[in-house]
């Protein structure tokens, strides 16, 4: 596949390498190409560029930006680069504010989360969460004593969950599929709860895992 990724910070490095290394195309899309210069070098095949032309390269796009930058970035990349396209939305709706006893803080309320907000404005866009309850260091292939972690995702299109759901089997992840993009109401959260131990205990390598009967 080529995969067109907004965003140059650690989630978008750390993806990036991921789907280089199964084999897939990749373009960073960022507002300042100079800066990837040195990731690039080091991870040979990776393409650079803009937002709108990492949009358009990919069959799959991956949202990797700050939360609160995310419709703006949706906006630079181009609804036309994005319509129909499965996109998947890494991305939490964080304030800036420090975290109090380790809890961070949230733009949005439990009714409304970022993604439906992206749903609402980008009609022809075929958003999955996933990717955003974990650390970057464990999004990839991660080793865990207790076995293979779960993502939570969800999303309206199932062609586009599917897509998703097999690009999570290459990763490492079991899939766990909470249905239309209201239940990124439940998963943007898990941020908070994930984070909370990297905050006290400075333990940063963990991630969810749904145990089941079947
Ligand atoms: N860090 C993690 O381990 C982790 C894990 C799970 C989920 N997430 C979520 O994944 C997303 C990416 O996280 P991150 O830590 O990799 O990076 P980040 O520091 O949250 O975001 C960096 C990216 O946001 C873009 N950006 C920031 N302000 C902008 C603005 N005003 N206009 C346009 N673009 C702007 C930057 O664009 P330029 O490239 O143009 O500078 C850059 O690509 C976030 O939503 C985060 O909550 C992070």
């Amino acid at each position: 596949m080529n995969v067109g990724i907004l965003g140059s910070g650690a989630v978008a490095k750390a993806l990036a390498a991921g789907f280089l290394r199964h084999g897939h195309a990749v373009m960073l899309g960022t507002r300042t190409p100079s800066k990837l210069a040195d990731w690039a070098a080091s991870n040979s095949g990776a393409r650079i560029a803009g937002f709108s032309e990492s949009a358009g390269f990919g069959d799959v796009v991956v949202l990797a930006v700050k939360g609160s930058a995310a419709a703006d970035v949706l906006r630079a990349a181009g609804a036309e680069h994005l319509a129909e396209k499965p996109v998947i939305d890494t991305t939490n709706p964080l304030t800036d504010a420090p975290p109090s006893n380790g809890v961070l803080r949230f733009f949005t309320d439990l009714d409304e989360s970022l993604m439906e907000r992206l749903q609402r404005e980008f009609g022809e866009v075929r958003f999955v969460k996933a990717f955003n309850s974990v650390g970057n260091a464990c999004m990839v292939n991660p080793q865990f004593e207790g076995g293979t972690p779960t993502m939570f995702i969800c999303g309206n299109d199932e062609a586009a969950k599917q897509i998703v759901r097999e690009i999570l089997d290459q990763f490492g992840w079991e899939t766990a599929d909470m249905g239309k993009a209201e239940a990124a109401r439940a998963i943007e959260p898990l941020c908070i709860l994930w984070c909370i131990p990297g905050f006290l205990r400075n333990e940063w390598t963990h991630a969810f895992k749904l145990l089941t009967n079947r």
